[in-house]
């Protein structure tokens, strides 16, 4: 069977560029470039080797109602879609640069993320995967569950409820040296401070790979949240520190939203911010959002 092509909805006379750029170039400050263009069109106009780090999470193809994208092509063209984009991420990012790729499976459908990732599996290294997790419940000591984070219930007598989500960090040689310590946590056990030597007497070890990261309680999701599937700022954030601030010059979200990303990018002062969104109301809400920040 031949199968057709997928190509996002982009309506003709709609791909004009909007850019923004704050005067001066004080240090601290990030330069916008915000694009209201498909981002595979955009990112062929970008010079090779000109990216350092990547935060992005595409369209998930799992239906979700955006106002400008059919979320619902079928899985082998969607699969080839995303080899075009991430083509151009390969090509635009440095040899020592990060990919952070968040995706999201649904309990009816739990192979998709792998299905990406192996796909993938010829233009990058898949150096970690991380685990954000939206919602979670412990057991304290004293017996007590204690639960945090964002539930959002599902009815079914087969599938748990999906309280997680994929951060892949790919990068091109599986070999690049990240801040660990940066998202470091202190030892529970005061005596591994001594007892290893790789603390350097710090009371600090890695986080590791799983991330509570919660949304923030909103009232009006039309009024703080006008998008349908948004990662919190903090997920760009920690993706920010671990590849380090001070190695990253310029960073893209070939996928903007609503700004999450560019925000996170505004708070460690990365110099330069690239992103392509192509449905104009994501992108105006990414610039009010950047202009109040
Ligand atoms: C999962 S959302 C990203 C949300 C973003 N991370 C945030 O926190 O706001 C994917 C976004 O990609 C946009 N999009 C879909 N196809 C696109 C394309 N070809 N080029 C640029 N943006 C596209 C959709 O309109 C949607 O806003």
């Amino acid at each position: 069977m031949i199968e057709k092509p997928f190509r996002p909805e982009v309506e003709d006379g709609h791909c004009h560029r909007e850019l923004r750029t704050p005067s001066g170039s004080d240090p601290g400050i990030t330069v916008f470039e915000l694009y209201r263009e498909d981002c595979v069109r955009g990112m062929s106009e970008l010079p090779a080797a000109s990216i350092d780090l990547v935060v992005t999470s595409p369209p998930y193809n799992l239906g979700i109602r955006y106002s400008r994208f059919s979320d619902t092509a079928d899985r082998m063209s969607y699969l080839r879609w995303c080899k075009i984009w991430v083509e151009e991420i390969a090509r635009l990012l440095r040899p020592d640069g990060s990919f952070f790729l968040n995706i999201g499976a649904t309990p009816a459908n739990p192979m998709f993320p792998h299905e990406l990732a192996l796909e993938l599996r010829d233009l990058f290294v898949l150096q970690n995967t991380i685990h954000w997790i939206k919602s979670i419940s412990l057991q304290e000591k004293e017996g007590e569950i204690v639960s945090r984070g964002h539930f959002k219930p599902i009815n079914s007598q087969r599938f748990l409820n999906d309280c997680h989500e994929y951060i892949f960090h790919f990068t091109k040689t599986g070999r690049i040296e990240l801040d660990r310590l940066a998202l470091g946590v202190p030892y529970q056990d005061k005596t591994n401070i001594a007892r290893w030597s790789h603390t350097g007497g710090r009371d600090r070890r890695c986080r590791g790979n799983t991330w509570f990261i919660s949304y923030e309680t909103i009232q009006s999701r039309d009024k703080e949240r006008p998008h349908p599937a948004t990662f919190p700022v903090e997920l760009a954030d920690n993706c920010i520190r671990l590849h380090g601030v001070e190695k990253v010059t310029t960073m893209l979200d070939p996928f903007l939203g609503i700004g999450n990303s560019a925000i996170a990018a505004q708070r460690y002062g990365i110099p330069k911010f690239i992103g392509f969104e192509i449905d104009e109301k994501y992108l105006a809400e990414a610039q009010r959002r950047l202009v109040r920040a």
